[in-house]
């Protein structure tokens, strides 16, 4: 796929199922992750790959948060099964004088977006999604996120089960403006 081509035609996907990237193709995707802009080389990022027990695992952990928050505890439980692969996209801010950490969860964010981009080039689809469980001191404990971390986005991946591409081209008049 061309380059201006993925990034011009790239959209999300809600709807996914198997097959999932694996071996090789996952590889490439976490890569491409691995080279998001990183102010200062600091890797203030990792990844956690879920799949297989590891979404019933997750299941499991959204179930708690829900009923601790006295939420929808079943909707909460079938999250993490609308896709058969999750990445969660972790920011670890490092101290630094001349890196603020917003520039560090932006890189973060960088590598959820390339990795959609790299999933989308490979023939696959995905959705970033954050949501109350991104946030929810529950869960980034039982995922074992120290303090200083965050979750900056569960990126759900999978093949598309939606056959018509959205068309969702925004006029840049709208945007862009010139000094
Ligand atoms: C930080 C962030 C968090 C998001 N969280 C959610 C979410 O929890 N649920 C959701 O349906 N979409 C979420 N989205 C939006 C989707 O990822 C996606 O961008 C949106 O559905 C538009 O589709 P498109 O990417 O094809 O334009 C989020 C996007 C960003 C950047």
């Amino acid at each position: 796929m061309k380059a201006l081509n993925l990034l011009l035609e790239r959209h999300s996907c809600a709807r996914l199922s198997a097959p999932a990237p694996e071996g090789a193709e996952l590889e490439t995707i976490w890569q491409a992750g691995l080279r998001a802009p990183d102010h200062g080389g600091l890797h203030p990022w990792r990844i956690l790959h879920v799949s297989g027990e590891g979404l019933s695992k997750l299941s499991d952990i959204f179930a708690v948060a829900a009923e601790q928050n006295r939420g929808d505890v079943e909707k909460a439980r079938q999250m993490p099964f609308r896709a058969p692969l999750i990445t969660v996209v972790i920011a670890s801010p490092k101290p630094h004088d001349k890196v603020p950490e917003i520039e560090q969860v932006l890189s973060a964010g960088c590598m959820v977006h390339a990795m959609q981009m790299a999933a989308f080039a490979q023939g696959y689809n995905g959705i970033w999604r954050t949501g109350p469980m991104a946030y929810d001191p529950i869960v980034k404990q039982k995922l074992g996120l120290a303090e200083h971390e965050h979750i900056v986005g569960f990126l759900y991946l999978g093949s598309s089960q939606i056959s018509k591409v959205p068309s969702r081209t925004l006029s840049t008049d709208q945007f862009v403006s010139w000094l």
